[in-house]
């Protein structure tokens, strides 16, 4: 019998905390899971494909005093990486 490990992380997003649970390959990155699970508004417009920057996050750094680090969400596949890290979901600005 397989055995699925889960992920765990959190997603914040205009004032609310989503905790995750998903598994790797459930979804292709985390610009997919964020459209499926929380649908901002213009969220991931080039569909992954690395051109239009609305899928950013900030990465909160394990230290506090540390800036986070800004990633785009499409160039994140879901892995082991982002076990127990918390992932600001940045607003769109055009
Ligand atoms: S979805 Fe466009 S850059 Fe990530």
């Amino acid at each position: 019998m397989l055995f699925k490990r889960y992920i765990t992380f959190t997603l914040l997003y205009a004032g609310e905390t989503y905790k995750i649970k998903t598994f790797s390959g459930e979804y292709d990155d985390l610009r997919e899971l964020i459209n499926k699970e929380i649908q901002p508004p213009n969220f991931g417009r080039c569909d992954g494909m690395g051109r239009c920057a609305t899928c950013m996050v900030a990465i909160q750094a394990a230290n506090p005093l540390n800036k986070p680090n800004l990633s785009l969400s499409c160039q994140l596949p879901i892995n082991d990486e982002l076990a127990n890290k918390v992932f600001s979901i940045l607003p769109y600005t055009p």
